[in-house]
């Protein structure tokens, strides 16, 4: 069974993660349409043109690399994201997009024809400074016009536009110039699940929905020592009502997730009533119709409180992603090849959302999850041995070449 070459493996994907310094203390800072994306995005540029691969950029930064392109020669592609959350782990995405690159490398040093295949590296997989999250491969799929992509904001008013111009990143392709035959990406599984049964590989049957919501809440701020507590119209009576209706619904719910991220105080002072509290929440579960009404419920139920303390409140979606399920016979061809590498598995869903859950709505699409340790993931804490990426690479490789064949 062909392998990969993991030194160069490991050598590639320490080299970008050095690009950010302290690891140890602040984790990777690879903020999407920052100087640290560029500089990931550039060298991993380079290693793509010297193992020959045709470079294309859409109008997102998405970029591609094939042996050889037309629009309609249909590749198989493989990949994933290099953007980090702040203070991320080294494994979050970064493993897809290196392992592409080492298995494209491999396959087209042993077969005589190029093979028909490409990589993919997402733009802003993580939606820190632009939401949504997934953003490269929801605009890749057409999911929203380009020039409405291009002018969303970030918390400074820069576009996105502007943000791709800064980096040398804003390509030419259009939305979907290309189709794939196939979408595969290899990822961490992110959680504790194949830790906890100690499985080498997760099988990924889909992901979940997720739905991104930011409130906002405006009362009238005040001096901290001679407002009497009637005479308050104090944000923080909404946000711990809120806080408190979340965790009593979620408590014996575990297929609902609720994740407030992001709290924000103007003028966030201590001797000052707040005048507003800017706060997001991140809402999944697996099933869409639940999802809907436990937000519903939500948004219900901030509007009362929010009447109720005289708070003006503004509530905007960020993010309304459909629960997506994966190829069933791109997965008994993963499965085969476990068996054939005498791997252990289990069958599983994604909490985490990918990008691979935008392009299945465009081709046969699948995931292959390896072990994050004690599942801990978004975080400088995020962990999975050498060996479990080892098997995750080979398994990828074995996998494309069935489908190549
Ligand atoms: O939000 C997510 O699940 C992904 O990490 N962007
Ligand atoms: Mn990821
Ligand atoms: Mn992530």
């Amino acid at each position: 069974m062909l392998q990969i070459n993991s030194s160069r493996f490991f050598k590639r994907l320490n080299a970008i993660n050095k690009l950010n310094s302290n690891i140890s203390k602040n984790g990777i800072n690879r903020i999407a349409l920052t100087k640290k994306d560029k500089e990931a995005r550039d060298i991993i540029v380079k290693w793509m043109k010297e193992i020959g691969l045709k470079i294309k950029i859409d109008k997102i930064g998405n970029i591609f690399g094939f042996n050889y392109f037309n629009k309609n020669s249909q590749p198989i592609v493989l990949g994933s994201h290099i953007d980090s959350v702040k203070n991320g782990g080294k494994y979050d995405g970064l493993v897809g997009v290196i392992g592409a690159l080492e298995i494209i490398e491999i396959l087209n040093s042993r077969k005589k024809k190029l093979p028909n295949i490409g990589i993919a590296i997402f733009t802003n997989e993580e939606g820190v400074r632009f939401s949504p999250d997934m953003m490269g491969s929801w605009s890749f799929i057409k999911s929203e016009t380009i020039n409405k992509i291009h002018s969303i904001k970030d918390d400074n008013n820069i576009t996105i536009k502007q943000a791709l111009k800064k980096i040398n990143y804003l390509g030419r392709e259009k939305q979907l110039f290309f189709k794939p035959k196939y979408f595969l990406e290899l990822h961490i599984e992110q959680g504790p699940i194949l830790d906890m049964n100690r499985k080498d590989i997760g099988i990924v049957n889909g992901v979940q929905a997720i739905n991104w919501i930011k409130i906002s809440l405006s009362g009238q701020s005040n001096h901290a020592g001679t407002t009497p507590n009637s005479n308050k119209i104090d944000p923080n009576r909404v946000f711990s009502e809120v806080l408190n209706y979340l965790y009593k619904k979620i408590k014996n719910n575990s297929k609902q997730l609720a994740t407030i991220g992001k709290v924000e105080y103007y003028p966030n002072q201590t001797n000052v009533i707040p005048k507003q509290i800017v706060f997001t929440i991140d809402l999944r579960n697996i099933n869409d119709l639940k999802l809907k009404n436990f937000k519903k419920d939500l948004v219900s139920k901030i509007i009362f409180y929010s009447k109720k303390y005289s708070i003006t409140s503004k509530i905007t979606e960020l993010v309304n992603f459909k629960s997506v399920k994966f190829d069933k016979d791109l997965n008994n061809i993963i499965k085969k090849n476990i068996l054939k590498n005498k791997l252990s598995y289990m069958n599983m869903f994604s909490g985490a959302g990918h990008d691979a859950q935008m392009i299945s709505e465009i081709c046969p699409t699948s995931m292959i999850f390896i072990p994050s340790k004690n599942g801990i993931s978004h975080d400088k804490k995020e962990f999975t041995t050498k060996q479990q990426i080892k098997n995750g690479l080979n398994l990828l490789l074995n996998v494309t070449e069935d489908i190549l064949r």
